[in-house]
């Protein structure tokens, strides 16, 4: 049986007391599961010293990473300042690419300083050839990268791609990178179960539906 990531990307949402509730009231119940799942959680950095005591419950993440090391980077969050904390680092989502300005080459050197560090990379893309780029700048990123496949249209627009399109592609980024390919866009408690079926889906990307323990919470159990 394939393994699965689900993970739950907050964006630029929650105060610290919103975040704490959240955490407080999380509780995904996994128990009597007979997939290996993995639960990825994002929040903002600042709320990261909040998730402390999530006891292996779940993974955390990080939503972007510096370009760079340590050092004279004003604003910069490095890889080795988080690493201790995240296990997973998103990097290159589209609104990365759309509001900040990030190239398929910064987020190579991002990648890189992940791997450096020993975070695994989640790599966000819309079209195949972001997977190509990626590929030919950073190959040792296959060894322990995820790819989190996001149309455009589907991102936060209520309407997903159809399982069968979002495999169809994953195939393609999977025959160019061979490595867990995770769908996001629109995913929710009552589509999440035809895209994790798919062959080549190892999983879903979700932002909206995280945002609330308990909707978040149904969308895994849907899996389970
Ligand atoms: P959405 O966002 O689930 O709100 O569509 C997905 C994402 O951008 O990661």
């Amino acid at each position: 049986m394939k393994k699965l990531f689900i993970l739950g990307n907050w964006k630029s949402n929650k105060t610290m007391e919103e975040a704490r509730v959240w955490e407080q009231s999380f509780m995904p119940d996994i128990a009597g599961r007979t997939q290996d799942i993995t639960i990825i959680v994002c929040p903002a950095f600042h709320h990261l010293t909040l998730f402390a005591n999530h006891k292996g419950r779940y993974a955390l993440g990080i939503q972007d990473i510096s370009p760079y090391e340590s050092g004279a980077f004003t604003g910069a969050i490095s890889a080795a300042m988080v690493k201790d904390m995240v296990t997973y680092t998103m990097i290159g989502h589209s609104e990365r690419r759309k509001y900040f300005g990030e190239t398929d080459e910064l987020v190579s050197e991002k990648v890189k300083r992940a791997l450096d560090a020993g975070i695994r990379p989640i790599v966000c893309v819309s079209e195949p050839v972001q997977a190509e780029r990626l590929h030919a700048l950073v190959p040792a990123f296959s060894e322990s990268g995820l790819i989190l496949y996001e149309p455009l249209f589907a991102i936060g627009s209520g309407t997903s791609d159809s399982p069968e399109n979002a495999n169809k592609t994953a195939g393609f980024i999977h025959d160019i990178v061979p490595v867990p390919i995770l769908y996001g866009g629109s995913v929710t408690h009552e589509n999440v179960q035809g895209f994790v079926r798919e062959e080549y889906l190892s999983g879903v990307g979700v932002g909206g539906a995280s945002l609330d323990p308990k909707k978040f919470q149904a969308l895994i159990s849907a899996v389970v």
